[in-house]
């Protein structure tokens, strides 16, 4: 059991890569606060992991808002009493090309990517900071390391997501506070799902190992990173892609 008596929120848990890790974590032991803006998706994953229950729970959180991130910590603390890990997995695409763009959806995308890392890392430091401990792991993209075509947002969104996390762990080492990223390559999941095949086909072309990933492929980065196994790893962006050559 690699997370026994450890407390993680996952936020945008409810689908895709972050559902893998609330499966992925409660395999090993951990206590997991489901945070998530789809209300029925998340109760409906609760209501299934029959196998870990009174180990998780689901609270509705727009990450992008303030208050709701400060009441998904109040919330952790209040279920569980602690929080150990933090990983900061929500993330939406608002593709276009970058003549068509709106600033809309620039700013959707900035808000719940970056502002939505941003307010929940700050709303759960105090906490970390006070324990002398804490893991927190945010989701970066391969599209924020290389760039990608249509993506102009989300990529941007997505080196930023570095930017902090290499900001972070020069600032909370010396507190006892490990920050790491994850930079997913492209993903089986509703967020590439639903794509149109040739744009599939053409992701999967540039990948060494010939496959998209799977969403567990990448929990597993995720567990590894919250594990004590990792406990020198810092400032780091563990990039998990089948070998991409964009
Ligand atoms: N799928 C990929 O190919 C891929 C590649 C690289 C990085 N990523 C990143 O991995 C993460 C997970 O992506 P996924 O493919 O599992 O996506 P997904 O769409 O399957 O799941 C995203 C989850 O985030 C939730 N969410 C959206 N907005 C939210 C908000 N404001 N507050 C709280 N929750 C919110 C959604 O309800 C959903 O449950 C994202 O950060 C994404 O950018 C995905």
């Amino acid at each position: 059991m690699r997370l026994k008596d450890k407390t993680a929120i996952i936020t945008g848990g409810a689908s895709g890569i972050g559902r893998a890790a609330v499966e992925r974590f409660l395999e090993e032991g951990a206590r997991v606060v489901i945070a998530d803006y789809n209300q029925d998706q998340g109760e409906q994953l609760v209501s299934e992991l029959t196998d870990h229950q009174g180990r998780v729970a689901f609270c509705q959180t727009d990450v992008s808002n303030e208050a709701q991130a400060k009441a998904a910590v109040a919330f952790t603390l209040e279920t569980f009493g602690r929080i150990d890990i933090l990983v900061n997995n929500a993330g939406i695409t608002r593709d276009a090309m970058f003549t068509k763009m709106t600033e809309d959806q620039f700013d959707q995308v900035m808000d719940i990517n970056v502002k939505g890392v941003f307010h929940m890392t700050h709303a759960a430091l105090p906490h970390l900071i006070e324990q002398g401990s804490g893991k927190i792991i945010n989701t970066s993209s391969v599209s924020g390391v290389y760039g990608n075509v249509g993506q102009t947002n989300y990529a941007a969104s997505k080196a930023a997501v570095i930017g902090m996390t290499k900001s972070w762990a020069k600032e909370l080492g010396r507190k006892g506070i490990q920050v790491n990223a994850v930079a997913p390559g492209f993903t089986a999941t509703p967020m590439v799902e639903k794509m149109p095949e040739k744009i599939i086909g053409q992701m999967t072309s540039v990948v060494s190992l010939q496959r998209l990933a799977k969403p567990r492929d990448i929990a597993n980065a995720y567990l590894f990173l919250a594990s004590d196994e990792a406990d020198y790893v810092h400032g780091h962006v563990l990039h998990v892609d089948g070998g991409i050559m964009m």
